[in-house]
């Protein structure tokens, strides 16, 4: 087993094209009281071995849940040419190809490489039979014995929930006259996915779904035909501006459709990257979009008027304005009326708001924000809403937390050239210190809790409340109005 997955010191960085592996060793101990330190340090190496099972078990527990419970060619399409059946001709088709890429492997996120083939040629999606037909005389192809291709077409590799979705069957077949006929024909490419899984919980809606779908189609400018399957009528209405963002065709829904619609290419599945970080790829994202795209496509769809934050200074006279998303399950602040009126009192305008289930009303009131804070939780993802150059407030429960509130939002929200500002609670500021004794392994070591997987981070490190140490805290919120008028 590899313990160098997030080290980048241990590891030469890989081949050309490779992505730098995340960093943890760097970001250990920087906000951490000093007294830890030294153990931290002789704890690293360890910490590197915990974190890539830990790593592999988000493969199967989702880290924001708060229940324990082929090579993309860069082929344009072949030309669009009329196909109506009236014509009395068959369309004309390039000729049959198809790739999937279903071995990529990323380390860190192991659950970051789901399966996904690209069609191009003859392809007659039959959603009753849960079947894409691909006119495929030569048989070449990554398909089994009869000729199939079987895929659970959610953008996350997760064994826990990938019984639940669809599966949808590629079928190649040696001529048109043995695939159903074409009752709907299309000129632009077909997308088929899955909205299963951990939806209707923002990380993932995002990084599951609509980053995969951004990577997967953003450049074919609405000229796409979404196919739609475990389909969530409430999941597609709350999302519905980015889809028709993304699609000038009106969605699919799979799992209802009577229809045998035909196409010249298509798509099962969707390219996904990590979670909220993107970057370059070959073969994830080799149009090299960024979260600053992600964030640009956004403020587009839900019509989200700032770009940036307000000048601040006192020409302007104007307080920057700072929103607090309150918990009301686990990890809630529980002083977060004196951490309002402190931050009152520093100058900010303060608004407290629970995220829910209406995306644009919420993203527009993370837009108005210069400064968004939260405790580690899903609802940091609307971080995505925020002006380039806002900044987040990032509370990081006890825990050894870093990984998580690195690579989930902290990375993240430096990639949408955000200014980050993380605050580590120390054992005074959490309610672990009314379950456990202070020579604990929860205090002494809280590796140890890592060490024993989901489970035990789910019941102990997610399920505290933290009250933070006003006088302590109060310098990030100054360094906050620094990095506000950096
Ligand atoms: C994407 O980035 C890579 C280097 O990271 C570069 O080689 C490639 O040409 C870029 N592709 C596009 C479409 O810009």
């Amino acid at each position: 087993m590899s313990s160098t997955a997030y080290a980048r010191p241990s590891k030469p960085p890989g081949p050309a094209g490779e992505r730098a592996p995340a960093r943890l060793g760097k970001e250990v101990g920087r906000i951490e009281p000093r007294k830890l330190g030294v153990g931290l340090v002789a704890g690293c190496c360890f910490a590197l071995l915990t974190y890539v099972s830990f790593a592999r078990l988000f493969a199967i527990y989702s880290p924001v849940f708060e229940s324990t419970s082929m090579v993309m060619s860069n082929v344009p399409p072949p030309p669009a040419k009329q196909s109506k059946a009236e014509d009395g001709k068959e369309p004309s088709f390039a000729e049959a190809s198809i790739t999937c890429d279903e071995n990529g492997v990323d380390e860190g996120f192991p659950y970051a490489r789901p399966p996904v083939c690209e069609l191009t040629g003859d392809v007659r999606i039959s959603p009753k039979e849960k079947t894409m037909f691909f006119v495929n005389p030569s048989g070449v192809g990554p398909f089994d014995g009869r000729g199939e291709k079987k895929i659970r077409p959610y953008a996350r590799k997760d064994d826990f929930l990938l019984p639940g979705v669809v599966e949808v069957t590629i079928k190649s077949v040696s001529s048109p006259a043995v695939a159903p006929a074409c009752t709907r024909t299309h000129n632009v490419p077909a997308v088929v996915f899955s909205v299963a899984g951990y939806t209707d919980n923002f990380f993932h809606d995002n990084t599951d779904v609509i980053i995969p779908l951004f990577l997967t189609t953003a450049h074919l400018a609405g000229e796409v035909q979404l196919l739609i399957t475990n389909f969530k009528p409430s999941w597609v209405r709350k999302f519905t501006p980015l889809l028709k963002k993304l699609s000038s065709y009106e969605v699919i829904d799979f799992d209802k459709e009577d229809e045998v619609h035909c196409f010249r290419r298509g798509h099962l599945g969707l390219y996904r990257d990590r979670d909220l970080i993107i970057s370059p790829h070959p073969t994830r994202n080799p149009r090299n979009y960024s979260m600053v795209d992600y964030n640009r496509f956004l403020r587009r769809a839900f019509g989200l008027p700032r770009d940036n934050p307000a000048a601040l200074g006192e020409t302007t006279g104007a307080k920057p304005t700072m929103l607090i998303i309150e918990r009301k399950g686990t990890r809630k602040l529980l002083n977060l009326r004196d951490v309002a009126a402190l931050c009152e009192q520093l100058g900010f305008a303060v608004t407290v708001a629970e995220a829910g289930a209406d995306v644009r009303g919420f993203a527009e009131k993370v837009n108005a924000a210069d400064v968004l804070l939260a405790v580690h939780g899903a609802g940091l993802t609307n971080q995505i809403f925020l002006p380039t150059g806002a900044v987040l407030l990032q509370i990081v429960p006890w825990g050894k937390m870093d990984w998580m509130a690195t690579n989930f939002y902290g990375q993240p929200a430096r990639d949408m050239r955000l200014r980050y500002v993380e605050y580590y609670v120390s054992e005074e500021e959490t309610t672990l210190k009314d379950k456990y004794p202070r020579d604990h392994y929860v205090f002494k070591n809280p590796l140890a809790i890592h060490a024993q997987g989901w489970p035990a981070l789910a019941d102990i490190v997610m399920k505290q409340d933290v009250m933070v140490d006003l006088t302590r805290f109060k310098p990030f919120l100054l360094k906050v109005l620094d990095a506000l008028q950096g």
